[in-house]
């Protein structure tokens, strides 16, 4: 599939069915985020994958991921970003949604539906997975068998801003 086809198919996915993700569809994921670019390629990012029952549980203490049968936790690692010199920004939240991205997109071509999920308590996380300071949960991808009608792959011109709106060509 083409890439824009797969990005203009994915929709967030709320409502999943129990069927597992098949083990050689998640490596796929997860070699897709292993090849995302990440500034100076520092590659300050950690993946926790959660499929058990018991990490699950955890994570819905957090969050809703809508039953969804596995949740990937993208953690950006603060001691290991780069940081832009002149303001002191750091880019490890860039970076784990880099991978995020990478790793949504994949789902989708793989026939996988998706919701990236911020509206997580990251205290909550970070408790129950146990994680050192240095790493910070950023978002949470939750893959599963959608029970959704797929969303219509034109629906962009009337849920999005338009084009004009989002793109200046040569000045503000
Ligand atoms: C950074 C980010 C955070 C999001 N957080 C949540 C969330 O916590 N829960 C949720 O159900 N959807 C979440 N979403 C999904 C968006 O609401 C959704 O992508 C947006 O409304 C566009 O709809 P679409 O994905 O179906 O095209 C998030 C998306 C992004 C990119």
């Amino acid at each position: 599939m083409e890439l824009l086809e797969t990005a203009k198919k994915r929709f967030s996915v709320r409502s999943y069915t129990d069927q597992k993700v098949e083990p050689e569809k998640l490596n796929k994921i997860l070699e897709a985020a292993h090849v995302a670019p990440t500034a100076a390629n520092l590659q300050p990012v950690h993946l926790i994958v959660a499929q058990s029952d018991e990490a699950l549980a955890k994570i819905s203490m957090a969050a809703n991921i809508y039953n969804a049968p596995l949740a990937i936790i993208v953690c950006a690692d603060h001691n290991k970003a780069w940081v832009r010199p002149f303001d002191r920004k750091q880019t490890g939240d860039i970076d784990a949604s880099i991978l995020t991205d990478h790793m949504m997109l994949q789902a989708t071509e793989l026939g996988l539906g998706t919701v990236w999920v911020c509206f997580f308590k990251p205290d909550v996380i970070k408790k129950e997975f146990q994680l050192p300071d240095n790493l910070e949960p950023i978002n949470i991808l939750v893959i599963g068998y959608g029970k959704e009608t797929p969303a219509d792959s034109e629906r962009h011109v009337t849920t999005r801003i338009s084009m004009k709106e989002l793109v200046s060509y040569d000045y503000l």
